[in-house]
């Protein structure tokens, strides 16, 4: 049986990964790709899915522009990472498929009403404004949702974007405030796990081997991806975060995680965005978070690798 999911989205050159992995991948049905603000502002992110749709040769899916800005926040973006368009490194071409009339929060709230209760999995590899904003628009579709496997948040990895904060829980702490706290499994990838997943020069070399359009395009997309990370932190290559998400879909057994209680800090300047994840279970605070440290890095890349190929 397929599993059906929507992927809300800031493409992003590693989104762009991640959503070419799940299109790639038969045990994956796509129902529909939402854009958020986030890298880059929503008029580029709703403009890089549907390019990244139709370098997959799906002209076909279905892609909805979401929400322009965090809840109650001025958006933060990051170009410094990702390039002025967001998805900097190949040169592709404008698409020409529609971006869907609907806005993307009234097509999550549609699309969980009409499939069948716990059948659709959410899957945020953006700030989770979107996602939020329809939990607290139409409360009667959060206990149909599946599960929400989501990238964001850091633990022992910290921060990225401020010393104490992942990116996409920073841009919209009160939105992953709601997801956390709405009572839906989920399972967390956060820096701890994705800062496993490095692009090394052996990696990017096998997408250049395929020999394909799209092994050509990711290749470039990791080499321009990878610049920032090699210097900031001196690592081998740069994390692909967001396919981290797609991979746990189709082969969970590459991650280790713990069922832990996570929470948001939505109040102070100097931490706000931080995941303060009670990994040793100090507290008595409810479990509501599957919070994965761990990936088989191998793994991964033979997996996104051998999907990939595919397209
Ligand atoms: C997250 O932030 C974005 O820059 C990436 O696409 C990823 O979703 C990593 O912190
Ligand atoms: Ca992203």
């Amino acid at each position: 049986m397929t599993q059906k999911i929507i992927i809300d989205t800031d493409p992003g050159q590693d989104d762009a990964v991640a959503i070419l992995l799940a299109l790639a991948s038969p045990e994956i049905e796509v129902l529909g790709i939402t854009a958020v603000a986030g890298n880059v502002p929503l008029p580029l992110t709703q403009l890089n899915a549907r390019k990244i749709c139709e370098l997959a040769g799906r002209a076909d899916m279905r892609v909805f522009a979401g929400c322009d800005a965090p809840m109650r926040r001025a958006l933060v973006t990051a170009e410094h990472v990702h390039g002025r368009t967001g998805l900097d490194g190949p040169d592709l071409p404008e698409p020409t498929m529609p971006l869907q009339q609907a806005h993307a929060v009234d097509f999550i709230i549609d699309t969980l009403r009409s499939q069948p209760a716990g059948s659709v999995t959410l899957c945020p590899l953006g700030p989770l404004t979107n996602i939020a904003t329809a939990f607290a628009r139409a409360p009667d579709i959060v206990g149909r949702v599946q599960r929400v496997v989501l990238m964001g948040g850091a633990y022992f990895e910290v921060g990225n974007i401020t010393p104490a904060a992942e990116f996409n829980i920073h841009v919209d702490p009160e939105a992953a405030d709601i997801v956390l706290k709405s009572g839906v499994e989920i399972v967390m990838m956060p820096l701890d796990v994705t800062h496993q997943a490095l692009t090394t020069r052996a990696r990017i070399r096998a997408f250049r081997e395929m020999g394909t359009r799209v092994g050509t395009v990711v290749a470039e997309l990791t080499d321009f991806f990878e610049r920032f990370d090699v210097e900031k932190y001196g690592s081998e290559g740069a994390p692909l975060h967001d396919p981290c998400v797609i991979a746990w879909l189709l082969q969970p057994e590459l991650f280790e995680g713990r069922h832990v209680n996570v929470e948001i800090e939505t109040t102070s300047p100097l931490t706000l965005g931080m995941t303060v994840a009670d990994w040793w279970g100090v507290t008595d605070r409810p479990p509501n978070a599957t919070f994965i440290g761990k990936v088989d890095a191998d793994g991964f890349y033979r997996l996104l690798t051998e999907r990939l190929a595919r397209l």
